[in-house]
């Protein structure tokens, strides 16, 4: 991190953590942010779901819920970027103060309850957008009559302008929006996605986003009817309900954790379900360096995501990510990121 961005984050950390996240979005939309651009190589690319990834590492979703910094975000080095969550309609989310920072535990607590621009704006947004591959995150309006038909709605919106589409029925800030998971709920709601897929001008991936709070039981369903819907693949996971070991003040919150303490148990869920299905997944939940991304892609994950760990160290994090994948495999004397994917998924079991 260069002395700039160590100052930069220093000065909005005294702020509070909603405000310093708008900050940084705006720092970024006024050309403040990194400048290089995908990295990429032969070793770190990435085949996945038939989207071609320059590498791996991708932003996760809710750093970028309304597609306000695409471009600045796509110098970053990442190799995907998910926006969103979106709803059909606009909504302002929860009462502030709803985004907590748990320094001493490198986490988060966020009760945001998609707040967000509406998918209107937010394909219009999508529409003007340049190069890097782009992904849209799915979600329902609080008080909307057939929440199950929202994610649908949104991709009838949208569908057009992004690359992929992930649908969240793992957000803890929505109420009874995690209901959504059971195996009958999910198989309605998932088939009316995938009509809505079927109309649009060109068929894109859509993945499933899981909680990391789901029994053995819970998975195996979860995966048996990601496949029959025909998902391209499941993120594995968003925020967690469960509070262990934390040191910081904040810690009490009501809302989703992510960051440090999220990694064990985002990445047993995911070596878990790499034993149950073939479907390609993301790992997402904690990576905060080169070693827990290694351990995620050998969990089982073919390409990973963060969000919590860029507010701790800063954008200049991916790029040092991708560098330490690169080394491991020069150590390990693997060609290419898919010949490591789940080799120590047993680790984990
Ligand atoms: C402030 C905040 C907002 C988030 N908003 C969303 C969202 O809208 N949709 C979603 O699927 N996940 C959302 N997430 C979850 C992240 O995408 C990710 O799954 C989770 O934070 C775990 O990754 P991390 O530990 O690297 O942060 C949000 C996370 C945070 C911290």
């Amino acid at each position: 991190m260069s002395v700039i961005e160590r100052l930069g984050l220093a000065a909005l950390h005294r702020l509070d953590p909603e405000t310093a996240h708008g900050l940084a979005l705006r720092a970024l939309q006024l050309g403040l942010g990194p400048r290089g651009g995908p990295v990429t190589s032969a070793g770190l690319r990435v085949q996945l779901a038939g989207l071609d990834l320059p590498n791996p590492l991708g932003l996760a979703a809710g750093f970028d819920k309304n597609a306000v910094a695409l471009a600045p975000l796509a110098r970053a080095g990442f190799g995907f970027v998910e926006v969103g969550a979106a709803t059909p309609l606009p909504q302002p989310g929860n009462s502030r103060p709803r985004l907590f920072r748990l320094a001493q535990d490198a986490a988060a607590i966020n009760r945001f309850g998609f707040n967000n621009d509406g998918a209107v704006a937010i394909a219009a947004r999508l529409a003007l957008r340049g190069p890097g591959l782009v992904g849209l995150n799915l979600g329902a309006n609080k008080d909307s009559a057939n929440r199950a038909g929202d994610f649908a709605r949104v991709l009838v919106i949208c569908g057009a302008q992004v690359d992929f589409a992930t649908v969240n029925v793992s957000s803890p800030n929505t109420e009874r929006l995690r209901d959504l998971q059971g195996p009958a709920a999910l198989r309605a709601l998932l088939a009316g996605v995938m009509q809505a897929r079927a109309d649009l001008p060109r068929p894109i991936p859509v993945f499933l986003k899981i909680a990391p709070d789901l029994g053995d039981d819970d998975l195996a369903d979860i995966a048996g009817v990601a496949t029959e819907a025909g998902m391209a693949g499941i993120i594995a996971t968003n925020t967690t309900l469960a509070r262990a070991d934390l040191k910081s003040a904040s810690s009490g919150q009501l809302g989703g954790l992510s960051g440090q303490p999220l990694f064990e148990k985002s990445t047993r869920v995911l070596a878990r379900l790499s034993a149950l299905t073939r479907l390609p997944l993301i790992g997402v939940g904690g990576i905060g360096d080169a070693d827990q991304a290694w351990q995620k892609l050998r969990a089982g994950a073919s390409a990973l995501q963060l969000y919590t760990a860029l507010t701790y160290q800063g954008l200049a994090l991916v790029p040092r990510i991708l560098q330490g994948l690169e080394q491991r495999m020069a150590q390990a004397d693997v060609a290419r990121i898919a010949d490591i994917v789940g080799t120590g998924r047993g680790d984990w079991l």
